[in-house]
C-alpha cells in the first residue's frame, strides 16, 4: 500500500544513553503531528529492544539495518535472522543500503535474498538502490536502479512487489550534503515506479540522501517521492521532526 513514509537509519551510530534521550525528543513531539507519515527508526541492532520497548504504544516503529538471507537458525555467525528482529520489535529492514553494496561486497543476489527472508519473516524489506556519480556521469543511472530492482522482483517473484518499500538512495548524495534535486529524484523515481509494473502505483518510493530540515519539503512535493530514508539529520529529533512534518499528508 503506498503511503508517506519518513524512516531514519541511524547507521553505526549511538549508545544507550543517547537512544534514551533521542527517542524521548522524538515522542515528545511524535504524537502532535498532524496526518504524520509513517515514522521509522532503524537502529543498529544491539539497541533493537530497547529501542522497542520504548516506542510501545507510539506512532513510531522500529526497524533493522539489515537481515540474514538465510530463513531459520543456523552457523551464520554474524547475522541476524528475520525472525529474531520480528520477535525483537522489527517492523522493518533495509536490504541493500549502497554501505553494505560498497563496503560489505553484497551482491544484487544477495540482496534479493535478504529481501525475501524479510518478506517470509513478516518484516517490509526497504530495498535501497542507486547510482554512484561515475555511473551518473555515464548516463548510466536507470541501468543501475534497474538491475538492482529486478534482482529483488526475480528473488521475491513480481507477485510480491507490492509488498516492497523502495528507497532511491544516489551515492553521490549521501552523506555528502550534495542532495539530488527535486526534479533529478523525481525522475528516478518515476523511472521506478514505472519498472514496477502494474502494482507501481501502490508502491511506497522514498527519497534517501543528504535529506535535511531543510530541503525535505520541496523533495516530498514531488509526484513519486512518498517519503524519505533519513541518515544523518536522524540523529537529531527537531530535524527528524521537521523532515516527518514535511511528508504529513
Ligand atoms: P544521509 O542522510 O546522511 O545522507 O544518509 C542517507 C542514507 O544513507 C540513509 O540510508
Amino acid at each position: 500500500m503506498r503511503g508517506r513514509l519518513v524512516a531514519g537509519n541511524w547507521k553505526m551510530h549511538g549508545n544507550r544513553a543517547m537512544v534514551r534521550e533521542l527517542l524521548d525528543e522524538i515522542l515528545d513531539q511524535a504524537g502532535q503531528l498532524v496526518s504524520p507519515p509513517a515514522m521509522a527508526v532503524i537502529p543498529p541492532a544491539v539497541f533493537i529492544p530497547q529501542v522497542a520497548e520504548r516506542l510501545a504504544g507510539s506512532p513510531v516503529v522500529v526497524g533493522a539495518q539489515n537481515v540474514c538471507d538465510q530463513e531459520g537458525e543456523g552457523a551464520f555467525t554474524g547475522e541476524i535472522s528475520g525472525a529474531m528482529l520480528r520477535e525483537a520489535g522489527c517492523s522493518y529492514a533495509l536490504v541493500g543500503h549502497s554501505e553494505r553494496r560498497a563496503l560489505y561486497a553484497e551482491s544484487d543476489e544477495l540482496v534479493g535474498q535478504r529481501a525475501v527472508a524479510a518478506l517470509a519473516a513478516g518484516l517490509t524489506p526497504i530495498v535501497c538502490v542507486g547510482e554512484t556519480l561515475d555511473e551518473r556521469d555515464a548516463d548510466r543511472t536507470e541501468d543501475v536502479v534497474d538491475r538492482q530492482l529486478q534482482a529483488v522482483l526475480a528473488a521475491t517473484g513480481a507477485e510480491r512487489a507490492a509488498e516492497l518499500v523502495i528507497a532511491y538512495e544516489p551515492v553521490w548524495a549521501i552523506g555528502t550534503g550534495r542532495t539530488a534535486t527535486p526534479e533529478q529524484a523525481q525522475a528516478v523515481h518515476a523511472f521506478l515506479r514505472g519498472r514496477l509494473g502494474a502494482v507501481g502505483a501502490d508502491i511506497t518510493i522514498v527519497y534517501g540522501g543528504s535529506v535535511k530540515a531543510d530541503n525535505a519539503e520541496a523533495l516530498f512535493g514531488m509526484d513519486d517521492i512518498d517519503g524519505g530514508l533519513i541518515g544523518g539529520a536522524s540523529l537529531k529529533a527537531d530535524q527528524f521532526l521537521t523532515i516527518c512534518r514535511a511528508a504529513a499528508g
